[in-house]
């Protein structure tokens, strides 16, 4: 959809007096609105995201359905930085959230820099399937970067198990990576510009988890197992390239919390029902 076609839906209270240079729209999903903009004083950075009420449903079932969600989310993300897991911080929700227009619950959370996971494989693969047309092989330090990513994608998700919760849809499209610091870092080449060949330093970072929309709390190895199924299935589809590497995920995520060893485990038999019913299906 070319940009200026993009007409985001009225914003809900408080947000109808944001003067428009302050609130930008960057992305429009079936269920949610997300919107970069600023909160307290002096400023920080956040991100608005927004589940716009549906004409097509009953207003008390809209209500009650998108109220059960936002707080959800809200629940999970609250928790998640109470234990130390990296997901953005809750600044501020409203379940009602009552515009001109019907309105539809919000949330705002801390501003997470950097990119989804998905855009950072997708350049990964684009400059491989550049170099050394479609068949060609990936090299050392490709290899190398790669699997540090994945690794610290599993140690991530080990994290969000440890603490209780389950993501329920994770893709990469639902991890951000937030680069270092670059300030004062070991080199103290503050923003010198420097990229390694192939893009490498562009994958190191923190991984941030995002959205719990659809997340729940559950310590049970089943839970677990299908939530790292989910992820491995996400993968093969999205980035078949890396899809020699997940083993680094499993092991980043083994290395991450005591009963990891147990739902790997159990991951074993939740393969083997997927696989028995692609077979049928
Ligand atoms: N806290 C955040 N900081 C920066 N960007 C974000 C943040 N949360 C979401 N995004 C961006 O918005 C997109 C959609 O957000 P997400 O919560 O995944 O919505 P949906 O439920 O529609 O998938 C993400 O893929 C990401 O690019
Ligand atoms: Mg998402």
């Amino acid at each position: 959809m070319p940009e200026s076609e993009y007409n985001p839906p009225p914003l809900p209270q408080p947000f109808t007096n944001t003067p428009a240079s302050q609130i930008t729209p960057i992305y429009q999903g079936a269920e949610a609105h997300l919107y970069k903009t600023t909160f307290l004083s002096p400023p920080i950075p956040a991100a608005l995201k927004i589940r716009p009420s549906k004409p097509y449903r009953h207003p008390i079932l809209d209500r009650r359905l998108s109220r059960a969600r936002i707080l959800q989310e809200a629940r999970c993300l609250a928790k998640l930085v109470k234990e130390g897991v990296a997901v953005p911080a809750l600044l501020g929700l409203d379940w009602e959230g009552n515009g001109k227009d019907g309105g539809g619950s919000w949330l705002v959370m801390e501003w997470v820099e950097g990119c989804v996971v998905r855009v950072v494989l997708e350049r990964w693969e684009g400059v491989i399937k550049a170099r050394q047309g479609y068949m060609g092989g990936i090299e050392g330090e490709e290899e190398k970067v790669v699997r540090r990513l994945l690794r610290r994608i599993g140690g991530a998700v080990g994290g969000l198990h440890r603490a209780g919760v389950i993501h329920g849809d994770l893709t990469t499209s639902n991890l951000m990576l937030r680069p270092f610091s670059r300030i004062g870092d070991q080199k103290g080449n503050v923003d010198s510009g420097e990229e390694e060949e192939g893009g490498s330093s562009d994958m190191e970072g923190d991984i941030v988890l995002i959205d719990f929309g659809l997340a729940s709390q559950s310590s049970q190895d089943e839970d677990r197992a299908v939530d790292l199924y989910v992820l491995e299935r996400a993968f093969g589809s999205s980035h078949p390239r890396t899809e020699e590497f997940f083993e680094e995920v499993l092991s980043g995520y083994r290395e991450s919390y005591k009963g990891a060893g147990s739902t790997l485990k159990r991951l074993e038999d939740v393969r083997m029902r997927g696989r028995k019913k692609s077979m049928i299906g």
